[in-house]
Formats: structure tokens, sequence, C-alpha cells
């Protein structure tokens, strides 16, 4: 089964930001971990990045539009996009929202989520295993 594992803004420049938060994988590392992970539960990840509210809105259209399940990381986005919010609630595939870093611990700005509420279930806090994890959940989802 294909997942698209989305991810958004300034993510694909993960090297570049502070690692005590973010771990040491570049974009490429995390990407190959997610690829390796969903082959493992017989999923093919589809793994993309944007720092475009509108190319990820028209990311989410296509898994409204295929039934596709997202894995799906909404970066700064997570905090305040209701348009976002509004194109992943399209979805009535599985959606789960995922973040490297827990933003509950971080600053308060960040424990806002207007995707939760739109969201399957929510992973957070884990690095590169918040996406593990939720390929998991996908799994036992679909079983
Ligand atoms: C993030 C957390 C967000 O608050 C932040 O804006 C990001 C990454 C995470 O994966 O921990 O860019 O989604």
């Amino acid at each position: 089964m294909k997942v698209l594992v989305l991810n958004g803004p300034n993510l694909g420049r993960l090297d570049l930001r502070d690692s005590n938060i973010y771990g040491n994988l570049d974009f490429d590392g995390l990407k190959s971990e997610i690829v390796s992970a969903g082959k493992e539960l017989g999923f093919v990840c589809d793994v993309r990045q944007s720092d475009s509210e509108v190319e990820i809105i028209s990311w989410l259209h296509e898994a409204a539009d295929t039934s596709t399940p997202v894995v799906f990381n909404p970066a700064a986005f997570t905090h305040y996009s209701y348009a976002i919010r509004d194109a992943a609630d399209m979805v009535k595939a599985p959606v789960i929202e995922v973040h490297l870093s827990n933003p509950m611990s971080r600053e308060e700005f960040r424990h806002t989520s207007v995707i939760t509420g739109v969201a399957n279930g929510t992973i957070a806090g884990f690095g590169p295993d918040s996406y593990r994890l939720a390929l998991l959940a996908l799994s036992r989802m679909a079983n």
C-alpha cells in the first residue's frame, strides 16, 4: 500500500536546524529511514517536503482524491494553517500527525495544533521514530 509522507516548511533544511531539538539527520537521511521503515511494514512511502502551503494543500487534495493514507508533519503550519487543516479534513483515509520534537514541551505558540482535530492521531517527540510509529499505527489500522 502506498503512503504519502508529507513534510512542511524548513524540514528540508534539517541539517541546519538546532540538532539538540531535531537530531543529526539531514532530510535525505530522514527520508531513507522513513522509506526503509515503511518497507518493513509493506508500505511504499512517497516522502515529500515543501515550504509552500499551496503545494502541501495540493498533495492533501491528491490524498483525498486517491484515498491514500498520510503521515503528516506540517511543521510550523501545524500551529496556524486553517487552510491546511481544511484540506487534511477532506482526506478520508487515515491521517497521522507527526513531529520530530515534542511541541508541547517547547514554546507556547507550539502548544496549539490546528491539525490534531482532523488527524486520527498524533505522535511527537521521538525524532525519526515518530514516523516509524505512525507507520506502525497505519499498518495496525489497515489490518
Ligand atoms: C516540528 C515542530 C514545529 O513546531 C516546528 O515548527 C517544525 C518541526 C517537529 O517536527 O518537531 O518545523 O513539526
